[in-house]
């Protein structure tokens, strides 16, 4: 007899986004010409400079096992980053580096949740929220946002969400967002961390696109909004996205050191930390920075203005502009309601595009809007016109 599971693995389900990357892939090796918009990574090699510090590492044997919360000098970098780019004075014991900071958030989670204590968070939110939340016992709560408020939780919603939710600790925030591009402004945030403050909620605040920013776009960490905030604040940050380092496994989480202690114990019995060669290529991603990052920056934004200029041509698709990291989010509800094809959501929807029009988008449904799909625009110029031409041509087929 088969051994069963446990329950806690019973309820998680796979990641959306890698399902539809791994069927995309089959139909590449197929031979198919398909666009892949599913990827949440940079298209952009790890810069040299961060490279030959890897290379340095290796020849140098720094190849043992590290302090389990990471190598004094990267926590070291890490708060000279904080102080630097956010004005936050942490100290080393207040920084715990992790596989990634998908590990952090998990790590902290495990570190301050008990079985129901609940967990709220705005949507859309990125995919592993849910799973996360449940991977501790917790009990997510969900805050609605609508794309005419550029999918940002208005101060109703989130004190309507603490009236309601005697068990929250948590706000899980993430500025700026994946799906939606959003990024708070300092203003707002004051609104959130009241509310935080009055119905004493710890914030983990996911800030992995920080330097992802467009236009006159200004990053703010809630952290930073309220001396209060600092106290019951973890920040999640890491080097995937802005230093194109997705496959070193680098994140980290800044905060109370009796929270960061206390998830520093759960690693220790966990991974013993992070690779040693990847923790010295990121102190030198962090400390001597060159203008890879910024022109990698500025890529971004010009494969967005481009983007949205060709989704915005499309009738009846509500777009958001995005202020931030690498993805589109636009709304498609207007076609699932008007087309005589018998698609009904946005999964049919993405099904059918990726089969008949071989281009990979993720439903929205798997960030909790099941009206939108998301756009990845970490790709060339050449797949953003190929794909959003093909994306016009399935909603003007769904019309006829
Ligand atoms: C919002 C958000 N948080 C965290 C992560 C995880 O990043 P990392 O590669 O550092 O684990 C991602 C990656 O897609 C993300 O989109």
């Amino acid at each position: 007899m088969a051994i069963k599971l446990a329950n806690r693995i019973l309820v998680v389900k796979p990641s959306a986004t890698l399902a539809i990357s791994t069927r995309a892939k089959e139909m590449m090796a197929a031979g198919i010409d398909v666009v892949n918009f599913g990827v949440g990574e940079p298209d952009f090699n790890t810069p040299d400079y961060i490279k030959d510090a890897a290379h340095k590492a290796l020849d140098d044997n720094f190849t043992r096992y590290t302090a389990n919360p990471g190598i004094i000098e990267l926590r070291e970098a890490i708060c000279a980053k904080f102080e630097r780019e956010n004005g936050l004075k942490y100290k080393p014991n207040q920084i715990l580096v992790s596989a990634g900071a998908k590990a952090s958030i998990l790590t902290v989670l495990m570190a301050v949740c008990d079985v129901g204590d609940q967990v709220l968070v705005p949507s859309p939110y990125w995919v592993s929220y849910p799973d996360q939340v449940k991977l501790v016992n917790a009990q997510m709560v969900v805050i609605p946002s609508t794309v005419e408020n550029e999918f940002k939780i208005t101060p109703a919603a989130l004190r309507k969400a603490c009236e309601e939710s005697p068990s929250a600790k948590v706000l899980l925030l993430n500025s700026p967002s994946n799906p939606s591009g959003t990024v708070y402004n300092r203003e707002e945030l004051i609104e959130i961390a009241k509310i935080c403050i009055e119905y004493n909620l710890l914030v983990i605040s996911d800030e992995i696109y920080e330097r992802l920013v467009y236009d006159d776009t200004e990053h703010v960490s809630i952290a930073s909004v309220l001396p209060e905030m600092y106290e019951r604040t973890v920040v999640i940050n890491g080097v995937s996205k802005a230093y194109a380092m997705t496959g070193w496994r680098m994140g980290y989480a800044a905060g109370p050191a009796h929270i960061i202690g206390a998830a520093s114990r759960v690693q220790a019995h966990a991974t013993s930390g992070i690779n040693s060669i990847t923790q010295k290529a990121s102190v030198v991603a962090l400390n001597e920075e060159d203008d890879s990052i910024e022109k990698m920056r500025q890529e971004f934004q010009e494969r967005r203005n481009f983007l949205c200029g060709e989704l915005s041509k499309i009738p009846h698709v509500t777009l958001f502009k995005p202020k931030g990291a690498f993805y589109v989010f636009p709304d498609i509800s207007w076609y699932l309601e008007n087309n005589n094809k018998g698609i009904k959501d946005c999964g049919e929807f993405c099904s059918l595009m990726l089969e008949t029009y071989h281009v990979a988008l993720v439903s929205g449904a798997a960030f909790g809007v099941d009206t939108a799909v998301r756009f990845s625009y970490a790709n060339s110029m050449e797949n953003l016109k190929k794909g959003a031409q093909r994306f016009a041509k399935c909603l003007e087929d769904l019309r006829s």
